[in-house]
């Protein structure tokens, strides 16, 4: 202490040494202590897991892991040799390795679909990496349990079969708008970027009832932005991609917030029915205990359908374009089934349900399209306990995922897999849990039926219009995130006159 200080100097002095100990100690102590505990904690995962009887695979680079080799792979259509030199080089059923920052346990074949979409909210629940969760918020895809039990349930009074059926003849109607617009007149046409228009319009359509084609076009540029940071590391700073597609996300939350608005004053005041769209649905469709849904939770979901519900039947379409241009047998067949159907209408009556119910040889030919080219590649789930399976532990919290193509292309499930064949879809058709273009369990595609129905409305009246002939004969595909043809699937058309 210097000399010379009064004593009531030297008592503040003291007192500030003395707060400064006792500040030191509540600071530093504590995070002492959590540094300690954390290493603890991680020393203790680290020995806990060597002792574990992991699957085997390679986890790579810390943080980074297989992540890119697993990008390349998607970008060169290439995701079942990742897989399979992986089965095969550690265990056909599972193995491990690590992509976007976790490590990753992949299930393989019928029996690891399987286990995966039957143990739901047992030992496994749904995971997506996040930069989707970031992207979509508050949907459906971000919830668990009881509460994506109860969101799922809502969006299926819109999406399940009775309902869609009387929106078959607004489907029809678009479809021929589309033809008439974009296809008639011209000898050569681009499919890939076409089939945009045609699913993107079906859904605004549908979901939002906007019917003006700039809307529509604008809304559309700004997925195209909103779908590239899907996949990816999430960094949201200015230059990514991922920063790219959170502007666009917001920029679509904010046009659906303004339909909405408008919506919520025209049902008050009945200028809009309850049933005309989704949006009316979600707006006066209440759970059991009487619950709206909140109006940012509308939005997301909106959001989280416009995105799922189009780029992958976009992907189904312009395969099946790709098929029907290569194999005339099948293109015939096709023709033949959607000719027996409209030769017993009336000139110009749109699309009925039990039109669509005969048309099964298509839906089968538009099944294998599926086998073959899946348009999702797969999707993920989490450890919710610690289990094993296939006799390897499975540790809480690991990111398990399943990929749709494991089992599609399996000789012991589809004899000549790489040939087509729809009659492998006569009958019972493939065995449970090997055909898993949709998923399965009970976070299964909400949108199959929507799915189905609008690639059979456009496959009627495609086929009835025009054959076509691919200019490149064996056009590459890329999972960029869905599948798509990787130079845009060019064909020369000839109409023809049904
Ligand atoms: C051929 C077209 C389609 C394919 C191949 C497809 C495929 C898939 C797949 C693989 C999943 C993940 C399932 C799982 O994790 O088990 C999924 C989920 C989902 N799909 Fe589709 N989908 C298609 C069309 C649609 C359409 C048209 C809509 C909406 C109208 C839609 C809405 C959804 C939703 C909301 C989910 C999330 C379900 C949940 O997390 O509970 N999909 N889809």
């Amino acid at each position: 202490m210097p000399n010379g200080m009064h004593l009531q100097d030297k008592v503040k002095v003291l007192r500030a040494l003395y707060f400064m100990e006792v500040t030191n100690l509540v600071v530093v102590l504590p995070a002492v202590l959590a540094f300690f505990a954390l290493s603890l904690h991680l020393i203790n995962r680290m020995v806990r897991l060597r002792n574990l009887n992991l699957p085997p695979g390679r986890l790579g680079w810390p943080i980074v892991g297989e992540t890119f080799e697993f990008m390349r792979a998607m970008l060169e259509d290439n995701v079942l040799r990742f897989i399979q030199e992986r089965a095969e080089k550690y265990d056909s059923r599972v193995f491990k390795t690590s992509m976007f920052g976790d490590p990753i346990i992949v299930f393989c074949g019928p029996a690891g679909n399987k286990f995966l979409f039957s143990n739901e909210n047992k030992n496994v629940q749904v995971w997506w990496p996040s930069s989707v969760k970031k992207l979509l918020r508050l949907s459906l895809v971000t919830k668990v349990g009881d509460e994506a039990k109860m969101v799922r349930r809502l969006l299926m009074n819109f999406l399940n079969a009775e309902t869609l059926r009387n929106y078959l003849p607004k489907m029809d109607r678009i479809a021929q708008r589309h033809i008439d617009k974009h296809w008639k007149g011209k000898e050569q046409v681009f499919v890939y970027s076409i089939l945009k228009l045609y699913t993107f319009e079906l859904a605004c359509c549908l979901f939002l009832s906007i019917e003006d084609s700039d809307q529509i076009a604008k809304l559309s540029l700004k997925f195209d932005e909103f779908l590239k940071g899907m996949i990816g590391f999430p960094l949201n700073i200015p230059g990514t991609r991922f920063h790219r597609s959170m502007k666009a996300a917001d920029a679509i939350r904010k046009e659906i917030k303004i339909i909405l608005k408008k919506r919520k004053v025209d049902l008050e005041e009945k200028r809009a029915s309850p049933t005309q769209d989704l949006l009316s649905h979600m707006l006066v469709t209440s759970d059991p205990s009487g619950r709206f849904m909140p109006e940012m939770e509308i939005i997301d979901n909106i959001l989280l359908l416009l995105f799922a519900g189009h780029d992958t039947s976009r992907s189904v379409l312009s395969s099946l374009m790709k098929y029907l241009g290569q194999l005339p047998q099948v293109y015939e067949h096709v023709l033949k089934e959607q000719l027996e159907i409209s030769q017993v209408k009336e000139a110009g009556q749109l699309l009925q349900w039990e039109d669509v119910q005969k048309m099964k040889y298509s839906w089968n030919v538009a099944s294998e399209v599926m086998r073959l080219c899946p348009p999702v590649s797969g999707a993920y789930r989490e450890a919710t306990t610690d289990f094993t399976y296939a006799d390897y532990n499975i540790p809480k919290g690991w990111k398990l995922h399943w990929i749709t193509g494991s089992s599609h292309k399996d000789p012991t499930l589809f004899s000549n897999p790489e040939t087509f064949d729809a009659s492998r879809f006569e009958g019972a058709g493939p065995t449970p849990f090997s055909f898993v273009p949709f998923g399965g369990g009970p976070r299964m595609c909400l949108g199959q039926e929507f799915a189905r129905l609008e690639i059979l409305v456009f496959m009627h009246n495609i086929v009835k219009r025009f054959k076509w002939e691919l200019v490149i004969p064996d056009e590459k595909l890329k999972y960029d995130p869905m599948l798509e043809p990787v130079k845009g699937l060019g064909i020369r058309l000839q109409a023809s006159s049904y």
